[in-house]
Formats: structure tokens, sequence, C-alpha cells
């Protein structure tokens, strides 16, 4: 018996693999410092660890409504309302275990064999797997590092086809770091307005931007109804491993993303969206420590690997990765993350673990504490002016 051809159109995460050999590494009592995880190195806040444990002890530990508690729906509505400054009401939220089931849903909700999706390139791997997987042709959209790693609007106007359905964008971005200024989403609502599609928002890192605060396009007028907002807790509350985030749909999406959500998960646990009320209610003091220490990790390592012969490395607007440019390094990227994890005691992960346009450049986690980076630049700089 074989297994369903939509398995091999899945695509694995790159970090999780480089996490295993750099453990592997580790094992033979080398050090080595992690930057391959795209995961907080905070801990969950201790307010909302303290909510969690209390709706466990208060008995929120059964099932629960499918498309997710009503209070943390209102919740999820008046943050989204304030941080995009749109209109949003508790029935458009979904809440998930993990942003991750946004993606799978609304694919599984939206796409059929013989419509095409674009995704960013390079982008979150997940997006390209999971378009294969629903049945629909992946089209890969190029972000330049000429533009701050935003979208190519001549290739992406190129690419759109009366089979588009779906248009996924990712600001601030995994793995780049860099946001889609609000000039570049105008363009893509203008070139989208007419035609009969969806835009995926993945704003994940919304709240971790250093410079301007990110556009929604769902803001812009026209979007709301085509725009599908991903948001979670994961990264801006440090909350990976709760599994919790959430969507925010045009209305006549929702009753297919909950028919998915019955069927696949029956719903978010319990006691999870009681911690999450306390996150989005409770104080946002650690989230703004949390940014402000992202920024200065941000400013030592783009400083640090621009200092290094061969690497030109953008300053990121958000999230925690840097992509640096190693083409004059004269090796191939999976060549050189390979070089600076054997050879430096530094995982990170090659370019093209997220598409073939991450070719030529390296992604770094700095969700690290400072000294670990300076250590992995000292590290880098010796292998690079050695070899
Ligand atoms: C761009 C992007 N979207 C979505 C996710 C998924 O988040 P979650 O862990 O909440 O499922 C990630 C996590 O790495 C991400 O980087």
């Amino acid at each position: 018996m074989n297994l369903a051809g939509r398995i091999s159109r899945l695509r694995g995460e790159g970090a999780f693999e480089v996490l295993v050999r750099a453990r592997a590494l580790e094992a033979t009592g080398r050090d080595v410092v992690h930057m391959e995880i795209g995961e907080p190195d905070f801990p969950t806040p201790a307010n909302i660890v303290a909510a969690g444990r209390k709706a466990i002890a208060d008995g929120f530990t059964k099932y629960g409504p499918t498309q997710g508690e009503p209070e943390l729906r209102q919740a999820v509505a008046e943050h989204v309302s304030a941080t995009r400054g749109i209109p949003v009401s508790e029935t458009q939220v979904v809440v998930t275990p993990g942003a991750k089931p946004i993606l799978f849903y609304s694919m599984l909700a939206l796409l059929e064999p013989g419509d095409e999706a674009m995704y960013p390139d390079p982008g979150f791997p997940i997006y390209e797997g999971v378009i294969g997987a629903s049945g629909a042709t992946p089209v890969p959209m190029p972000l330049l590092e000429s533009r701050g790693f935003s979208i190519d609007l001549d290739r992406f106007a190129d690419a759109l086809s009366d089979r588009t359905r779906l248009i996924i964008l990712n600001s601030p971005q995994n793995p780049t770091g860099g946001t889609i200024p609000p000039a570049d989403l105008q363009a893509i609502a203008d070139l989208v307005a007419e035609r009969d599609l969806v835009v995926l928002s993945d704003e994940i890192y919304n709240l971790i931007a250093f410079d301007e605060k990110p556009t929604s396009i769902a803001s812009i007028d026209g979007m709301a109804d085509k725009t599908i907002i991903l948001d979670g807790f994961s990264k801006a509350y440090s909350m990976t491993g709760w599994r919790i985030g959430y969507g925010v749909f045009p209305q006549w999406i929702v009753d297919a993303i909950c028919l998915l959500q019955v069927s696949a998960t029956s719903h978010t646990a319990t006691f999870t969206q009681r911690a999450a009320i306390e996150a989005l209610r409770g104080p946002q003091d650690s989230v703004q420590l949390m940014v402000e220490e992202f920024r200065r990790r941000r400013d030592v390592i783009v400083n640090g690997l621009n200092s290094i012969p061969g690497i030109r490395c953008a300053r990121p607007g958000g999230a925690f990765y840097a992509f640096p440019n190693v083409q004059r390094t004269g090796m191939s990227s999976s060549e050189l993350a390979e070089r600076i994890l054997q050879d430096a005691g530094v995982a990170c992960l090659a370019g093209e673990a997220f598409g073939a346009c991450g070719e030529g450049y390296l992604r770094f986690s700095y969700a690290t504490a400072l000294d670990r980076i300076e250590v992995a630049i000292g590290r880098i700089r010796r292998l690079l002016t050695r070899s």
C-alpha cells in the first residue's frame, strides 16, 4: 500500500532537522550556539502561567465550543481592531491549537486542484507544502533584498492569473525579518481589487516590530472582505508549546473553518484559552521588554555580520531573524551552513530551506542571549577569515 500522493507535497521544517544535528554535535562534547529555531528564548510571562494553572484548578479541562471560548474571541476581536485599526466582530474569530491550523484549514476550505496560490519565496516552508497538499498549484512570489525583502511587484503582477485563488503575505516576515511597506500593500490591493480571490495575511510577528508599526492589508479600503488575518500567541507571548493561535475571517468562510476544526481537533485546549485571555487583557510590559531586547540583539547581529568579509546583512524591521547575503563567500548556502555548524559550532539555516530564492542567504534566529550572539559572530568571523 502506498501513501497518498499529497504527503509527498508536504515539506518539513529545516529548523527541526538542524536542531537534531546540532544536538548530536553537542552530545560529542562540542559547544553549539543555537540560532536555528524560531522560538523566543523568554519564559511565558508569569501572569499568563498563573492564569493557565488557575484555569486547570478551576476545572477548565472539558470540551468547549469549536470556534473558541466567547470571552477569548471577544478579547481577540478587540485586540485585532485596536492593532489593525479595523472593526472586527468576535463572530469572525476562530481559535486554533497554534496558528498553523489557520493555514491548513484556509487552504482546505478555499483551494481545489487547478487553482493557484501564491506564496512568498523565501518564505515559511509550510505554505508551499500545504498549498500542494490541498491539490492546488503553489506559485512562488519572489522577495527582493534590494527592496528590504518586500515583494517583487512586477513579478507579482505577471504571476497573477485567472486561476489565482489565494495570496499569502507575511509581514514581519520569516525568514528575512522584512516588512511590507504600506505603499506595496496598496499596490497589491489595487491589483487584486477586481479579482475573486482571498489574501491570507500571516501577521504572527505583528507585535515584534522595531521601526514602524506593521500595516495589515486588511486595513486598506475594500480588503477586509477578502482577507484572512492569521495571528497567535506563540511568538509575542512566548507561548509556543501552549499551542494557541487564531484567524480572523471574512464571515462567509467561518462555518467552513469550524467544520474543519470540529473534524480535526474539536477545539483548542480549554485552559490554554483562559491563559490566552490573560495574555491579551493582562499587562503588556513583558511583550515590550522582549521586543526591546530583540532590538538590541538585532543591532548586534546585523553589525557583527556586516563586519565579516563576504557577508552583507540587511537590517530587519521585525520578527527575530537576520537573513544575510553570503554569495560573496563563494560557497552555496547549504555548504556554508554546514561548515558554520561543524567547524564553528553555530547552528543556522541555509536560505534555500525557505525556497529557491533563499539560495545565497543564511537565516539566523536571534532568539538567543546577547553574549551567545557575540560568541557566534566571533566564531564565524574566525572561520571565514581563515578559509
Ligand atoms: C511565519 C509563521 N507563521 C506561522 C507560524 C506558526 O505559528 P504557531 O507555532 O503558532 O503554529 C510560524 C512559526 O514558526 C511562522 O514563523
